[in-house]
């Protein structure tokens, strides 16, 4: 049997009680919002639980200058303000802390490079992390190829003698299908796949996790889960928030790039992939890649009837006045990115073919939800009279990512009373009163699921290229082009030529 060298480091015991072997967290771009903010948290709270060993140490890596004290200063900061769980003990904060160390150096000066090959290896025998690495890039997608070229260079990426090293890249992998296999490329002169630990926050969600459960680990669902019974299936991701502080960020990439490309097609390929035999990196994955090459391409000689796109202009979000997308800092004035995204699209498969899925995505809409709906088709026939059922929707059953955590079944129920009358009733599951705990933070799961070199729940390279060629078309002829750009008010669902793509065939977008 040959073992994949990124997996050598963990013996089957660790990977049961879900603790990884000792190693270094190196984090590039340290000094920035990434760390601060959901990094750092994360890692504190699995050392809160005991879920590192006390051996773990975290080298945070960038260009700003600082002080080891200054780092940990900025982690606690980050934690006090943003952490799942509070610093009620102070001797594990001190523990964490006194493994946190900085270092001050450019992405692209090998000599700085040279210099953490030898705080590494001081690092590795004076607290046992036994020469397991794992580099984290938290920095502008520009510097993913220098940092990796770097790391090759002062012989940081090699794995020999059981050790790890492992890279995890954050999102966007690319802006189109041409740059992310350029930057694909490129890492893989360093590093090999199983190395690359691509991130999409969306898989460490328990939510997202959960939609495999629920579709997996119940008998009942999968029966009915296909064409046959579904009418269509609604994902939406909303968001009431704008671009806050990443305006240059979001300007270049707009909501295809930034939602669809990664988070919209994981959750898709979750909701509608088949069966995997077994829970892991191969089966899972090669399961989520066969859904994505079942997706019909655009036909961008009619791209309007599969897919609109639009961008907010100023209006009221939770009772504020929130500026137009155009007047955001970093946003050029006459910006022609998206903000909202819909598509309707296709799967050639026997157990999808005929079933639309409607995805939807925007900035600065009424409210945060995140969910799966699923419709079913309406009972072929009802015995009841006519005055009875005319009010009657078909079944619907509700997935909800976030917030408000939960599932929910719509069906029809007897109106109590002397004659047949039926009114929709819910059957509602919540996470909140089901488990009495918070649930990890995405990161917490990913981090860790790193360390145990456990790479299901990360994006291989072909899934990555699969959703960049569906894409591909799309961003061609969006690129710079104002031609169908549909603007809506902020605080409202978004452009009311959206509901196009659905009323052609009888259909509405689900209220939220
Ligand atoms: C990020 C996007 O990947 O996901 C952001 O870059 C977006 O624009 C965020 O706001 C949404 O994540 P979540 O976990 O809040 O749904």
């Amino acid at each position: 049997m040959s073992v994949e060298p990124s997996t050598l480091a963990l013996d089957p015991e660790s990977r049961l009680t879900r603790t990884p072997p000792p190693a270094i967290i190196v984090i590039f771009g340290a000094s920035g919002d990434l760390t601060k903010r959901k990094l750092g948290p994360a890692l504190f709270n699995l050392a809160h639980q005991r879920l590192l060993p006390p051996e773990t140490a975290v080298v945070g890596f960038a260009r700003t200058a600082m002080t080891d004290d200054k780092f940990r200063a900025n982690i606690r900061a980050g934690i006090d303000a943003h952490s799942r769980v509070e610093v009620t003990d102070e001797s594990v904060w001190d523990g964490f802390a006194s493994r946190l160390r900085y270092m001050t150096g450019s992405f692209d000066d090998a000599a700085a490079f040279a210099r953490l090959a030898s705080l590494l290896d001081e690092l590795d025998a004076t607290l046992g992390t036994a020469g397991n690495h794992l580099y984290y890039l938290a920095t502008a997608p520009e510097f993913f190829p220098l940092i990796a070229t770097n790391l090759g260079g002062a012989g940081l990426a090699e794995e020999r003698d059981g050790r790890f090293a492992r890279i995890v890249v954050e999102k966007p992998f690319g802006t189109d299908l041409a740059s992310a296999r350029a930057l694909n490329e490129h890492l893989r002169q360093t590093f090999q796949e199983q190395q690359v630990y691509r991130i999409d926050h969306y898989l460490g969600k328990e939510t997202v996790q959960n939609l495999l459960v629920f579709r997996f680990g119940n008998a009942i669902f999968e029966p009915i889960w296909n064409r046959r019974y579904v009418d269509h299936v609604q994902i939406t991701v909303s968001e009431e928030i704008g671009v806050e502080r990443r305006g240059g960020y979001y300007d270049q990439n707009g909501a295809l790039r930034d939602i669809v490309q990664n988070h919209l097609m994981q959750v898709l390929a979750v909701v509608a992939m088949e069966p995997p035999a077994r829970f892991d990196a191969r089966d899972v994955r090669d399961e989520k890649v066969k859904l994505l090459r079942a997706i019909r391409p655009f036909d961008t000689d009619s791209t309007e009837q599969w897919a609109l796109r639009g961008q907010y202009t100023a209006g009221w979000v939770g009772g504020e006045r929130a500026p137009a997308y155009r007047q955001e800092q970093g946003v050029e004035a006459a910006s022609s990115t998206e903000t909202y995204v819909a598509l309707r699209l296709e799967i050639d498969n026997w157990r999808w073919a005929g079933t639309p899925f409607y995805l939807r995505t925007g900035k600065r809409l009424p409210r945060r939800a995140t969910e799966v709906a699923i419709r079913f088709k309406p009972a072929p026939h009802l015995p009841f009279a006519s005055t009875a059922v005319e009010e009657v929707d078909p079944n619907m059953l509700v997935l909800r990512i976030q917030p408000d955590e939960g599932a929910s079944l719509t069906f029809v129920a007897k109106v109590p009373g002397p004659q047949i009358d039926l009114r929709p009733v819910n059957m509602d599951f919540a996470y909140g009163t089901s488990f009495l705990r918070s649930s990890p933070d995405a990161y917490e799961r990913l981090l860790l699921d790193c360390l145990l070199g456990d790479a299901t729940l990360f994006i291989r390279w072909d899934e990555v290229e699969r959703a960049w060629e569906i894409m591909d078309p799309l961003v061609a002829r969006w690129k710079d082009d104002d031609d169908g750009l549909a603007l809506y008010d902020a605080g409202s669902w978004g452009p009311p030529e959206a509901d196009a793509l659905l009323a052609r065939e009888g259909r509405t977008w689900r209220r939220l």
